[in-house]
Formats: C-alpha cells, sequence, structure tokens
C-alpha cells in the first residue's frame, strides 16, 4: 500500500508511522509527504528520513478552489492508495477525496462527533468532559466528519493543561494511526 502524508504542522504521528515502516511493523510505502505551508518539522523530519517531500503553499493561490486542485493534482502524481492527513489543518474538497475513491484517512483528537474542528482537545476540556480521546476516521469534505475507522478513550486528569492532555491523546493518536494503517494494509483490494 502506497501513502501520501499531509501535515502542516510538527509531524509527531507521522514520525510514528516512519518509525513503524522502518522497524517493519507497519508494511506500507510513504511515497511523500507534503505540507500547506513551508518550514514545517513534518517536513524536516521526512526529509531526515529520506521520503521525497513537497508543500503547496496555502499561502500563493487566489482561491482555495486553486489551492485545493494544485494539491489533488500533486498528491494524484505519486499514485497513492490511502491519503493520510496528520496533523494537516486544512480542509479538502470533495472533489480532492473523490480523486483517491474516498481513500483519505485522517486523525483528530477527541472522540468525535464531539468537539470537531482545530480546538479538539481545548473544546472538550472547556466543556468539563471526563473522558476524551482520539478518532481515526475516513475524511469527508466536512471538519472532521466521515465514518470512524477506529477511536481510543483518553481519560482527563484533574490537573490536566490542554498540552499534558493533548500529549496523552497523541501517545494514543500514534498508536491508532499505525495499527489502522497495518490494517488497511493487510485488507484484501
Ligand atoms: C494531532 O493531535 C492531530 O490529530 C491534530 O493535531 C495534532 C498533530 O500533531 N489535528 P503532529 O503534527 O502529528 O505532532
Amino acid at each position: 500500500m502506497r501513502i501520501v502524508v499531509l501535515v502542516s504542522g510538527t509531524g509527531s504521528n507521522l514520525q510514528a508511522v516512519i518509525d513503524a515502516v522502518k522497524s517493519g511493523e507497519l508494511d506500507v510505502e510513504i511515497a511523500a509527504v507534503g505540507a500547506d505551508r513551508p518550514d514545517t518539522y513534518g517536513v524536516e523530519r521526512s526529509d531526515e528520513a529520506g521520503i521525497e517531500t513537497f508543500v503547496v503553499n496555502f499561502n500563493s493561490f487566489e482561491t482555495r478552489a486553486e489551492w485545493d486542485s494544485a494539491l489533488r493534482d500533486k498528491v494524484l502524481s505519486y499514485k497513492p492508495d490511502v491519503v493520510v492527513s496528520s496533523g494537516f489543518m486544512r480542509i479538502v474538497s470533495e472533489d480532492f477525496i473523490n480523486a483517491f475513491d474516498g481513500k483519505y484517512v485522517n486523525t483528530h483528537p477527541a472522540l468525535l462527533p464531539s468537539f470537531p474542528g482545530a480546538h479538539g482537545v481545548r473544546d472538550a476540556m472547556a466543556y468539563g468532559v471526563k473522558v476524551t480521546g482520539c478518532t481515526v476516521h475516513w475524511a469527508d469534505a466536512g471538519v472532521d466528519t466521515g465514518p470512524i475507522i477506529a477511536q481510543e478513550a483518553v481519560a482527563v486528569l484533574p490537573n490536566d493543561s490542554e498540552e499534558s492532555l493533548h500529549e496523552r491523546i497523541k501517545v494514543v493518536e500514534r498508536r491508532l494511526l499505525v495499527q489502522t494503517l497495518a490494517d488497511l494494509a493487510a485488507a484484501p483490494k
């Protein structure tokens, strides 16, 4: 199974995928890693790991639609079986997702459908939930919507800050993402 991973930030989830591929635990080929902005640590990590990288800079396009189709064409050029949005902070169009037959996986640091959006951890804490977690799902063109593949709960501790809780969620999120990709790679086509 060939994957292209999209990142916007530090790419620690991506690093877990890279490590699992390197150790042989995960039998997928990371065809490329792409970002929507320059200078992400996610791209730097990939460069260090010898993985091909690209940037389709959101801010270099006049319209979202132009950026979206440029990204689609770039990702298509790698012929991935699955595209992974791993801390990728942009919504893509239905057209983009259809170009990959809907094989677009996203991870989210909350138990969807609760707390979608860019601040899933902060919003869960503000609500006062005692349990949150993470979700790996097939993404559609909505904000963190689409069929759920895997979820796992993480307890909110009394002294948690957004950062401490997000860090614990990300530990689980990395495992869940690697496991999901392994399951997809092993599934009959
Ligand atoms: C993850 O929790 C992801 O679900 C969220 O942002 C975080 C990205 O972390 N959207 P990283 O870039 O993989 O370190």
